[in-house]
């Protein structure tokens, strides 16, 4: 693959030729390598001929490609989305010889039926073995499928989610061995259903300050649901539940939906299997949305779609919004590089970045707000842009100092400027808590933002692709209040792929 094309993401991981879509059968091994597979067409630069693609990387950012890993039996076939697990106890009975064995859990999707099927490693996660007595999970239905398995340690048993989009429900399974499945209930109709749900993941997640008083408690877990079409921006993203499960039964303590991001390329997350105790849980999501993914202008650099940058997750009881899960830019001090701009006493004020020598094209920006007045109203504005210098296109955002209110416009680029389902702009309202502080930081690198408030508090991504490479940064302040000040730091990030 060619890395060097202008929209090339560099801190983000994007396939070496061809179409991606979900990341599929996350897992970290025995030395701490970090597994990615995803959905992939090597043939075309639009989905269809779905094998799984394979990458693995020590920190997240510095991906290496993988020779495919699993492939489709023949024409027709499409080896969908799923998940991995390591079988160190050899409960499948694959694996006599080693502690290390990984299982695959897969959806295989033919004209007739999707079904859910299983592939053993004895090398790591490199290739695999079809069992042959697929299917483990039968069915005569087009419409099954996204098996996402962990290990339930207090029933020692694998516990699967898998969708049945159509009717908005997740069966929740449970196992033995990986091989035998039994069905132990659905949870359904939940939240925004749009026209499916796809790709559930269920995960045990910490509650920050939680555990103290006596009804509050130390963990919850979390029911993630992607629903395609009928999101509440038009197309793709995902929402979760929180609640408790007991091996068999997922519980949501409440009925409200709450979105993983307020913009609309986050879809299909899955969270890593294995990860080392001790260590928040970490996603990785597909930044695009099914309204356009097949039509955004990297076709021409050979490659459609790229991942989200690892995502770290706790959950946390916020002031305004309640409990929520926290998602934050997970370890991504491994590739921040130089100091490019520091301010750390900014009133009213501009930082401007000319970061045309920057190889990467990739940046990330923290501002961190200061000092609120709790005794008279707050005022003022924070705004940044990242622009081409030559062509004047831009993507922007910012905040209201007195609320936290977030916007984000990326209508200024040539890029699927005419495509109707490539919304421009996106806002998020009310983050400030009253506690006299807040920040705001992101990730940008060539055709894609992230950004974060309050370390992960909400989140946006969005992809962008501008005719000309961005090269500049600017950030203003605006009409603030007295005695708040804003310190500001911009970081070069590492071009990991060149
Ligand atoms: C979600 C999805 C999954 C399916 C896969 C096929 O984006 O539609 O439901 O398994 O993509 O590539």
């Amino acid at each position: 693959g060619n890395y060097a094309g202008p929209l090339r993401p560099q801190v983000h991981f994007s396939p070496p030729v061809g179409f991606m879509n979900d990341p599929n059968g996350m897992f970290v091994d025995q030395d701490g390598l970090y597994h990615l597979y995803y959905q992939y067409n090597p043939t075309d630069t639009v989905a269809g001929n779905q094998h799984w693609g394979h990458a693995t990387s020590h920190d997240l950012y510095n991906w290496t490609n993988q020779p495919i890993a699993i492939f489709p039996g023949g024409p027709g076939e499409g080896i969908f989305s799923g998940s991995a697990v390591i079988d160190v106890n050899n409960t499948s009975g694959f694996f006599p010889n080693q502690t290390n064995g990984v299982v695959a859990i897969y959806t295989l999707n033919t004209p007739e039926r999707q079904t859910q099927e299983i592939a053993y490693s004895y090398d790591n996660g490199y290739s695999f073995i079809k069992y042959s007595g697929n299917p483990v999970i039968g069915s005569n239905s087009t419409q099954f499928r996204d098996p996402k398995v962990i290990w339930h340690e207090a029933t020692e048993r694998w516990v699967m989610v898998v969708a049945y989009p159509v009717d908005f429900e997740v069966g929740i399974f449970s196992s033995p061995n990986l091989i035998e499945w039994t069905a132990e209930s659905n949870f359904s109709h939940y939240g925004i259903t749009g026209l499916q749900y796809e790709c559930p993941n269920m995960v045990e997640l910490p509650v920050v300050g939680g555990g103290e008083a006596e009804d509050s408690p130390s963990t919850l877990w979390v029911m993630l649901i992607s629903i395609n079409p009928g999101a509440p921006l038009g197309g793709s993203i995902t929402q979760y539940f929180l609640g408790t499960f007991n091996g068999t039964h997922f519980e949501a303590l409440d009925s409200q939906t709450r979105l993983t991001d307020f913009a609309k390329d986050n879809y299909a997350g899955q969270f890593f299997y294995n990860i080392p105790s001790g260590q928040d849980q970490v996603s990785i999501n597909w930044a695009s949305n099914w309204q356009y993914t097949n039509v955004v202008p990297t076709g021409e650099e050979g490659f459609r779609s790229s991942m989200s940058v690892p995502r770290g997750h706790y959950i946390a009881d916020l002031e305004r919004f309640g409990l929520s899960m926290i998602s934050y830019p997970y370890n991504i001090s491994s590739v921040v590089d130089t100091e490019l701009a520091s301010n750390s006493s900014l009133g009213n004020g501009t930082v401007a970045v000319d970061y045309s020598a920057v190889e990467s094209g990739a940046l990330y920006f923290e501002a961190n707000v200061t000092g609120l007045p709790d005794d008279s109203p707050l005022t003022g504005t924070l705004n940044f842009t990242f622009m081409s210098s030559a062509s004047g296109e831009s993507v922007s955002g910012g905040t209201f100092i007195s609320s936290g209110d977030v916007w984000f416009n990326r209508g200024n680029t040539e890029g699927l400027a005419s495509n109707p389902y490539f919304n421009n702009k996106f806002s998020q309202t009310g983050l400030y808590d009253g506690s006299g502080s807040w920040n705001i930081s992101g990730i940008v690198d060539r055709s894609i933002i992230e950004v974060f408030l309050n370390g992960g508090q909400l989140s946006a991504s969005s992809v962008f692709f501008p005719s000309q490479p961005f090269d500049l940064m600017i950030l203003r302040v605006a009409g603030l209040n007295e005695n708040a000040s804003v310190s500001v730091g911009v970081w070069s990030l590492r071009a990991t792929w060149l």
